[in-house]
């Protein structure tokens, strides 16, 4: 919702606050905790912290509709114990985002210098287990139920083999398997430690075998060829326009004659400054990466032609996200 008054912008600022508060709240792991209505005393003593402090925040989730206040306690609200405590855990991508914080805490540094600090960048990036643990189990958690409903609307009559470059966890793997039984094999290209998390979240799949998993680095390593179709989601804002154009030509030499290529992203619209997820997304990007941001539907199109692809076509697959595909001739 726009902002039209002082209090909405008092709201939009205050803002910080509720995310900061259910982020750390995350991290503590307190939602696992609080399956039942337990005391702050119990709790602090179990987490090991303070336990006026902790009172004061279980306060405030309780404002927020996370926890439950009763007589001896506090206990989760439904959705907390929907998303955050152990069944069907969805905190990994909050805490990717808790451990984006420091680098949006630079935004400012960032637009004066144009962009993220590199040295400190490349060591969260590269070097922490953990943080490219959480960002993968995150991508996850976001695309559940979403691919299922992405890759519902493509057309992929005839398609045997398919590339899913940057396929992180292989939640699109196994929805494009389900959706289309013909394919016979799915590719993940990604790096080592994204595959080690799709290795083992594909554990127990019943067409494990149909998923072949490639590690490689897309700047340097081949993808093979003889792909029917090339699946390309959420990787390119990641990437400078340079970089985008030069994946793209890549995907595009894997292809078959007549195989198609997705490009599935936040896709702003003409004007740079919509939808609202897209223009927020790019300022994320900004500060993540090294010239990387959220890009325009036609300028994507733009590219695929580039490419040498025919039958280009932007289309909206989700409340927040389009794909924009073409066809190689
Ligand atoms: C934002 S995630 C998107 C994951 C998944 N495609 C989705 O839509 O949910 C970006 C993915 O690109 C992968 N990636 C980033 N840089 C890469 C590179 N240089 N080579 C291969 N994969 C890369 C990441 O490991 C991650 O799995």
């Amino acid at each position: 919702m726009k902002p039209e008054n002082f209090r909405d912008l008092m709201r939009l600022v205050h803002g910080f606050e509720s995310a900061k508060i259910l982020l750390v709240a995350n991290d503590l792991g307190l939602f696992r905790v609080l399956d039942r209505e337990r005391g702050a005393v119990d709790v602090a003593g179990e987490l090991g912290v303070d336990t006026r402090a902790l009172e004061l925040l279980m306060n405030a989730l309780t404002a927020l509709g996370l926890l439950e206040k009763g007589g001896d306690g506090y206990r989760n609200a439904p959705v907390a114990a929907q998303y955050l405590a152990d069944d069907s855990y969805r905190g990994h991508i909050f805490r990717h985002i808790h451990h984006c914080w420091d680098s949006w805490n630079d935004l400012a540094g960032v637009i004066r210098r144009g962009g993220p600090d590199l040295v400190r960048e490349s060591v969260i990036l590269h070097d922490e287990e953990a943080w490219n643990r959480d960002f993968i189990r995150g991508m996850d958690d976001v695309t559940r139920e979403l691919a299922p409903q992405v890759v519902s609307g493509l057309d992929l009559a005839g398609a045997r083999r398919l590339l899913d470059v940057g396929g992180g966890p292989g939640t699109y793997a196994r929805a494009f398997l389900a959706a289309y039984p013909q394919l016979t094999e799915v590719t993940i290209f990604d790096l080592p430690f994204a595959l080690a998390v799709a290795r083992e979240r594909l554990e127990g799949y019943s067409r494990r075998d149909d998923v072949r998993l490639l590690a490689g680095d897309f700047h340097k390593d081949a993808f093979g060829d003889g792909f029917d179709a090339i699946w390309i989601s959420q990787v390119l804002h990641s990437q400078s326009e340079a970089g985008c154009r030069t994946l793209l030509a890549k995907a595009v030499q894997a292809l078959v004659p007549g195989g198609r290529l997705f490009v599935h992203e936040f896709l702003l619209d003409d004007s740079h400054a919509a939808p609202l997820t897209a223009a927020l997304f790019a300022v994320h990007m900004l500060v993540m990466t090294a010239g990387g941001r959220a890009y325009g539907g036609s300028e994507v199109a733009g590219w695929l032609e580039e490419a040498g692809l025919v039958d280009i076509e932007v289309r909206k697959v989700s409340d927040d996200t389009g794909v924009v595909q073409g066809r190689k001739p």
